[in-house]
């Protein structure tokens, strides 16, 4: 499966590249241009809802792994709905909304059960939102972020959710919380070199993966960069290190 255009790669599942496009032909163009590079792509709302679900059977059907970010958030029923149209198209994660409680989690794990290639992964607190947040939605005063990540991710765990999303920054109190066999899924990493303190290295794709990440999901370094392939071969080697 990996010949020679791509210089000897091993092939990696570590590595998501997300389609954040409004049309076919620019998610199709990148995943032409990766070729047998990248393995796994991430196919959020936008692109499902512009694209429609014949292009995720489409890359399922090249032997790429999908990450349907459907970030679900709707009564028991219609979650394990969505998560089973999800599972009927082959992919191989799909993401729910901690913060819906117990109820949903468990109807989206259930309804997994018939596609056991399928992971339902939990959000916690959407990436964006401050502890003022907190207190504007009513989760209350003194509730940090990070102590609401946590308390979340618990909840996503005893509910049988297979992992989590999480920012570069709370991997490792994730890992060190949750079962060795949870998926820790990392949005938010820098390409290597572009991020500061040569040594730290913070928000890198190697540095999420050594504080505990699964997965690493990367977006705009790679699809919208100049040079796509040398982009994601960074990350890559960054992995390779
Ligand atoms: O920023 P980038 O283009 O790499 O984002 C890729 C994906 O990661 C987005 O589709 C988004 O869902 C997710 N993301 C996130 N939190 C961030 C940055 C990105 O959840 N801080």
């Amino acid at each position: 499966m990996w010949g020679n255009h791509n210089g000897g790669m091993e092939p990696t599942s570590q590595i998501i590249v997300a389609l954040d496009y409004d049309n076919r032909a620019a998610a199709q163009d990148i995943v032409d241009k990766l070729g047998d590079r990248c393995h796994f792509y991430k196919v959020g709302l936008e692109l499902l809802t512009a694209a429609g679900p014949e292009f995720i059977k489409h890359l399922v059907a090249r032997g790429k792994e999908v990450f349907l970010d459907l970030k679900l958030f709707e009564i028991p029923n219609s979650v394990a709905g969505a998560v089973r149209a999800a599972g009927a198209l082959g992919v191989s994660m799909v993401t729910v909304h901690s913060m819906g409680g117990t109820g949903i989690m468990a109807a989206a794990v259930d309804a997994a059960r018939g596609f056991p290639a399928l992971r339902v992964l939990a959000l916690t607190v959407v990436t964006s939102m401050t502890d003022s947040d907190l207190v504007d939605i009513g989760i209350g005063d003194g509730v940090s972020t990070e102590s609401q990540v946590l308390r979340l991710a618990r909840l996503a765990e005893q509910a049988g959710c297979h992992g989590v999303i999480a920012s570069p920054q709370e991997v490792q109190a994730l890992r060190g919380r949750l079962g060795g066999d949870a998926l820790v899924v990392t949005p938010g990493v820098a390409l290597p070199g572009d991020s500061p303190g040569e040594h730290a290295r913070p928000g890198t794709p190697r540095a999420a993966i050594a504080a505990g990440a699964s997965h690493v999901v990367i977006g705009r370094a790679v699809t919208r960069a100049m040079d796509p392939v040398s982009a994601f071969l960074r990350v890559y080697g960054d992995l390779q290190l």
